[in-house]
């Protein structure tokens, strides 16, 4: 099969990498990242899969986003001149894109020896974006490889485990939680930066913040995502302490005492049907509910 994405030999030491480190693929010229088949792509899926803004800073307010009044396929077609971002979710729910995922995903488990394969949930997130715009400040909770297929970018990247960068409260997930972070220019200081040019990518750890910055061109990238069982376990943690911080019961972070991790873990896993039964019958007042309380932590943590 054609080598779609390399990674260096040895680069990959552990299942969790902390630090990012470079990749090279050879999807640049792929069919599937031409901007008509992209806007054809953004078409055909539910709005919900799609996201996408006019121009916006690293500290960007969610609720305060500006629209670009265009639908999706507009703003693909029109990229060049729309001053806008566009994200499209789960590109893997169209087969060809699904075919692309796993087969860039299998190969980087053949490449780390299995380190990190397993790939649980993979999903593919496509990002078109007008010349110098910027994805805010935030975190993911997955690993991730950003793969730049047109035009160039640069992210700024910080360890997750800074709390003079991420408080703790804003480093736990919590349903309903903008993924956006409080963003400063002194963090800049602290960063790791990365310059992304077509057939170079990344792998940006579990939850590490970041911000991006395109380049002076259009600029398209696939981010290919996946869980682990560890990266699954972290995930389901951060949910727990967001929510013991609610009570007002601060947690330390993960990996600090197995034993109440292993407890942590027991009651979501018991627990999480119970609230999923809930949501599905209130519907969006649960989701006003939670987004309510994580303002109310986010005032009390300010
Ligand atoms: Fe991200």
């Amino acid at each position: 099969m054609t080598r779609l994405i390399e990674i260096e030999q040895g680069t990959v030491t552990s299942s969790l990498p902390e630090a990012s480190f470079r990749v090279r693929h050879h999807l640049a010229e792929h069919p599937l990242f031409r901007l008509e088949r992209l806007a054809e792509l953004a078409a055909s899926l539910p709005a919900d899969q799609i996201e996408f803004n006019g121009p916006v800073d690293p500290n960007q307010d969610p609720d305060m986003t500006p629209s670009n009044g265009m639908t999706p396929e507009e703003t693909v077609r029109r990229i060049e001149d729309a001053r806008s971002w566009l994200v499209i979710k789960n590109a893997e729910t169209d087969p060809a894109y699904k075919a692309l995922l796993d087969a860039c995903l299998d190969q980087v488990a053949q490449q780390t020896d299995g380190l990190m394969g397993a790939a649980l949930d993979r999903q593919a997130f496509i990002f078109v974006t007008s010349p110098g715009n910027v994805t805010p400040f935030h975190s993911d909770p997955e690993q991730n490889f950003l793969l730049q297929i047109r035009g160039s970018k640069r992210m700024s990247l910080f360890d997750h485990r800074d709390r003079a960068v991420v408080s703790a409260a804003d480093s736990e997930l919590f349903p309903g939680k903008h993924r956006n972070l409080p963003y400063r220019d002194d963090f800049e200081a602290k960063a790791t930066h990365q310059h992304i040019e077509p057939g170079e990518g990344i792998f940006v750890p579990i939850f590490d913040p970041h911000w991006v910055k395109n380049g002076d061109a259009v600029s398209i990238s696939f981010s290919i995502t996946w869980q682990t069982q560890e990266t699954r376990r972290l995930v389901k943690l951060s949910y727990v302490n967001a929510v013991l911080r609610r009570f007002g019961w601060p947690q330390a972070p993960a990996g600090n005492n197995e034993t109440w991790d292993w407890v942590k873990i027991a009651a979501y896993q018991a627990l999480r049907p119970l609230y999923d039964a809930v949501k599905k019958l209130v519907g969006d007042r649960c989701k006003a509910l939670a987004i309510f309380l994580g303002r109310k932590a986010g005032q009390a943590t300010a």
